[in-house]
């Protein structure tokens, strides 16, 4: 049986008063798993994250960071900030961060290094839109993506970072890829990964995230290169992300 990595990420979604009983329920259903459970919570519940989570079974983090220690960048947080909260998760190159803010493939090589830096666990996000996918370039945008992504990083640290390949076509829309379909482009970049930084595939830890779902996730969980899932908006609700986190998958 495989371990599996099953990645929660709220995004910008639940209150304070709601994570009460949400990190209670998830310490439970995490408890009773052998699968690694995490959460990557917005900033500024990381401090009740830490309050709740930190010594349980439940890992936990953010869905961004900046990749300089300081200086004149409103808005921004950096990662000695996170430091400060026992911080384990940070998630890097969401396509949402990519499209909406501008994220370039050279941000996520530093924002991946600088968390490295600091030990915590980078899940770099990887993936194409559909039209990509229609001209049959996805293998070669995703290559590149990956390849800028761990640029200058040591083989040891390639490692350490948790890859997500998220199809742009399937996040929140309630389309996933078919299992074949997502074990088809991981095993790819697992090779594409281990090429470069001179390691084996299955030394590289890599999930799928895109509308992955109870009704979906055991098929696409099974899957011989997939080792879990970021899970968005099946996350939301314990009770769901409970039938995801209890799959066993061999
Ligand atoms: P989704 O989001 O599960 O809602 O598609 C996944 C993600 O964006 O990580």
């Amino acid at each position: 049986m495989k371990t599996l990595y099953l990645f929660g990420n709220l995004k910008m979604n639940l209150s304070m008063e709601e994570l009460e009983d949400y990190f209670d329920s998830l310490k439970q259903v995490a408890g009773k798993s052998n699968n690694m459970v995490g959460v990557c919570v917005p900033y500024v519940y990381l401090p009740y994250a830490e309050e709740k989570l930190r010594g349980s079974r439940v890992l936990y983090g953010v869905q961004n960071m900046h990749e300089l220690d300081g200086g004149a960048f409103t808005g921004e947080i950096s990662a000695k900030m996170l430091a400060d909260f026992d911080c384990d998760l940070v998630i890097i190159g969401h396509s949402e961060r990519r499209i909406y803010y501008n994220e370039t493939d050279e941000k996520v090589n530093l924002k991946a290094k600088k968390a490295l830096d600091f030990g915590f666990t980078p899940i770099v996000c990887f993936g194409e839109t559909e039209k990509q996918r229609k001209d049959l370039k996805h293998e070669e945008v995703v290559k590149n993506q990956l390849e800028k992504a761990i640029d200058g990083i040591n083989k040891l640290d390639v490692k350490d970072i948790i890859f997500a390949y998220e199809p742009i076509w399937a996040i929140g829309t309630g389309v996933n890829a078919t299992s074949e379909e997502a074990e088809k482009m991981i095993k790819y970049a697992k090779s594409i990964i281990a090429k470069k930084a001179k390691i084996k595939e299955d030394e590289i830890i890599m999930l799928y995230g895109g509308s992955l779902k109870p009704n979906n996730a055991e098929e696409i969980l099974n899957m011989p290169s997939i080792n879990g899932g970021l899970i968005g908006g099946a996350c939301l609700d314990v009770d769901t992300f409970k039938q995801i986190i209890d799959i066993k998958a061999n």
